[in-house]
């Protein structure tokens, strides 16, 4: 069986980072046929772990997500998208995990650690944030998921994954399926920096183009965009590495040959940077059309998305349990089930 679990916290609606680093990717491999099942999670329970006192932001971006997913081409004939919060199953499982997990490992988990510093809470992390990956291990496996495919930043979270999956083997028997992360091939698609070149785009930082921008906003935020400082005249010799017109090129143009003709004039001098971002701008608008036209046909009709995530909850929800009374019969805590 080949199964693949991934999500995104409904914190905003997604942006490009989240298209090249994930979205695009499942679309793809949505289509391969290769895999027998897909499961797609909007992770309100994660997004509530630094977002308690603001349950409703993240009910809004339940419908904003889900919107994105259909507008990009997940289609929930072939993928089954769902929400977290009601897979009751899943907290089950994350309290089993979280005793084999000792706090200092979850302290050193790199992207919660950077996350910590961003949102000021040294002094008090919330414990439900501090043992998210634990819960995102719960995710992952309550699937038998073996293919995760995510951003870089999210390769801390597999980690960590694998170690309470080896743990919970070695105690228990092989109970559990090891997932392996699946990044992009293009180094650039992994992270992609902001529109200000500050190292992620993502939305505390404001640095974002969002997949549901429309075409004014993109053009204005293309204007905006970290080209190279020392450039100042069109002849003068300019740089394209940190250079975010150049890498957003790399991620997102299929012409390889033109980009590398353009950088080569540019790095030559004589190319300005107005003609590299009007050629980004048409790259970017003939990508985002038609999300925008997909997007538009199912932003008037919010039942028929809820009902399409309810109908996922369930299929979701079934598979679940089904793995969480496995666990429970491995860990002999299975009183009652008379299944055997
Ligand atoms: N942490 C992911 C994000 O920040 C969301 C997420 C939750 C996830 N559970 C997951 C991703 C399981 C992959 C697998 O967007």
């Amino acid at each position: 069986m080949k199964t693949i679990l991934t999500g995104d916290r409904p914190t905003g609606k997604l942006h490009l980072g989240h298209y090249v680093g994930s979205l695009r990717e499942r679309v793809r491999l949505q289509n391969s046929g290769e895999y027998d099942k897909i499961f797609i999670m909007i992770a309100d329970a994660q997004a509530l772990t630094d977002h308690a006192g603001t349950p409703a932001t993240v009910r809004e971006n339940i419908f904003n997500v889900a919107l994105d997913y259909l507008a990009v081409g997940l289609d929930p004939a072939k993928s089954t998208m769902f929400i977290q919060s009601q897979v009751s199953e899943l907290f089950e499982l994350t309290a089993y995990y979280m005793n084999l997990v000792t706090v200092s490992r979850l302290e050193r988990n790199p992207t919660v650690k950077a996350e910590i510093a961003q949102k000021n809470f040294e002094t008090s992390i919330p414990a439900g944030f501090l043992c998210y990956p634990v819960s995102q291990a719960a995710d992952i496996t309550a699937f038998d998921a073996n293919v995760v495919p995510v951003g870089e930043d999210q390769a801390p979270m597999l980690e960590q994954t694998r170690e309470i999956v080896r743990k919970m083997n070695e105690l228990y028997g092989e109970v559990l399926i090891e997932p392996d992360i699946f990044l992009p091939q293009n180094q650039t698609c992994r992270r992609l920096p902001g529109i200000d070149g500050k190292a992620k785009m993502s939305k505390t930082l404001g640095n974002c183009i969002y997949l549901s921008d429309d075409s004014d906003t993109v053009a204005a935020k293309i204007k905006d965009m970290y080209t190279d400082p020392l450039h100042i005249k069109v002849t003068d010799p300019g740089h394209i590495e940190g250079n975010v017109v150049f890498t957003y090129l790399d991620a997102f143009c299929e012409d390889k040959a033109t980009v590398a003709e353009m950088k080569a004039h540019y790095q030559r001098g004589g190319l300005g940077d107005v003609k590299v971002k009007k050629y980004l701008l048409d790259v970017l608008e003939e990508i985002l059309t038609p999300i925008r036209r997909r997007r538009a046909e199912y932003e008037n009709r919010p039942d028929e998305v809820m009902k399409m995530l309810e109908i996922g909850t369930r299929a979701a929800r079934a598979k679940a349990s089904e793995v969480l009374r496995r666990v429970k019969r491995a860990m002999k805590i299975d009183y009652f089930d008379n299944a055997h």
